[in-house]
């Protein structure tokens, strides 16, 4: 276990022995730090990477495709991946583990038993693709039994599933620390994603369109208005502007339940879904009163 910390960063592939490895680090005291991504990682990655590595003994970091949370017509057999690009990012940051399963190991053969957090997977992302976010909670619950980490770390870029981790951990006791981390952009505000790979020269020129409507949409907030119609409009005639664009949804919702609001309170969020080209992109943006 010491070599664990003075070593080279470790691979693990099976769930035995990432089992053995995270319960001897909870006999010891050492606490855990889990960042669960799909690879292909990218700058918003290793801010989680960061985050973690200054707040727990050991991190962490699974990377695993999961099937279950793609639809039959999205993207699970083109996922990027980079098995080896991803290892020298992590061992660059600092990173102790990283957990590499295969699906069988996962999933194995006949498995059955899957995770619903309702009402709040029922919106946005949830609506346009049924079945995803019970794939990431099951998937992300998974990870938590196999790991037992103090802390886990989640991009706000994916506000909604930050969401439903947040409701999983407090419905079912997990006594888990869920820490969710600002979006990471591109200097001309694209919000890194490692789907962003997907798209050509133009389409990756027309994809800022998509954070300069929700700057306008944040700028006219600090100017006063609270109509959430009114904000609508303007970011859809901002995105109706993009070549190629297609908006899967742009919502104003209250910021817990993910539900419509019209008058905007204290704090709303305001997310989108938009194809540019064949790729769909999502990002957001919370409006707060100071
Ligand atoms: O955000 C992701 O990359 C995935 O949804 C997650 C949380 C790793 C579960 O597969």
């Amino acid at each position: 276990l010491e070599g664990l910390f003075i070593f080279a960063m470790k691979i693990i592939t099976t769930i035995a022995e990432m089992k053995a490895i995270t319960k001897e680090l909870t006999c010891c005291g050492k606490s855990i730090g889990l960042v669960p991504t799909m690879g292909y990682l990218h700058h918003g990655h290793l801010s989680l990477m960061q985050a973690s590595i200054g707040q727990n003994s050991c991190t962490i970091v699974s990377i695993f495709v999961n099937p279950t949370q793609f639809g039959p017509r999205e993207d699970l057999a083109t996922y990027p991946q980079d098995a080896a690009g991803d290892e020298e990012k992590c061992r660059s940051v600092g990173v102790n583990l990283i957990f590499r399963p295969s699906a069988s190991e996962i999933y194995g053969s006949h498995y059955q038993t899957f995770v619903e957090v309702n009402q709040i997977s029922n919106h946005l992302c949830g609506k346009s693709r049924p079945g995803h976010f019970r794939g990431v909670a099951t998937i992300v619950l998974k990870l938590f039994n196999i790991i037992s980490p103090t802390r886990a770390y989640f991009g706000l870029k994916d506000y909604q599933q930050v969401q439903i981790i947040r409701r999983m951990v407090r419905d079912f006791n997990l006594d888990i620390e869920i820490v969710p981390c600002p979006i990471v952009r591109e200097s001309d505000g694209l919000a890194m994603s490692s789907r962003n790979a997907y798209l050509n020269a133009e389409d990756r020129i027309h994809a800022t369109g998509l954070y300069d409507s929700l700057k306008t949409a944040s700028d006219l907030f600090t100017a006063g208005e609270r109509r959430s119609s009114h904000l609508l409009d303007v970011i859809t005639t901002r995105i109706e502007r993009i070549p190629d664009a297609k908006p899967d949804y742009i919502k104003i919702v209250d910021s817990q339940t993910l539900e419509d609001i019209e008058e905007i309170g204290d704090q709303a969020l305001v997310a989108l879904a938009v194809r540019i080209g064949k790729t769909r992109l999502i990002d957001s943006i919370i409006l707060k009163n100071n």
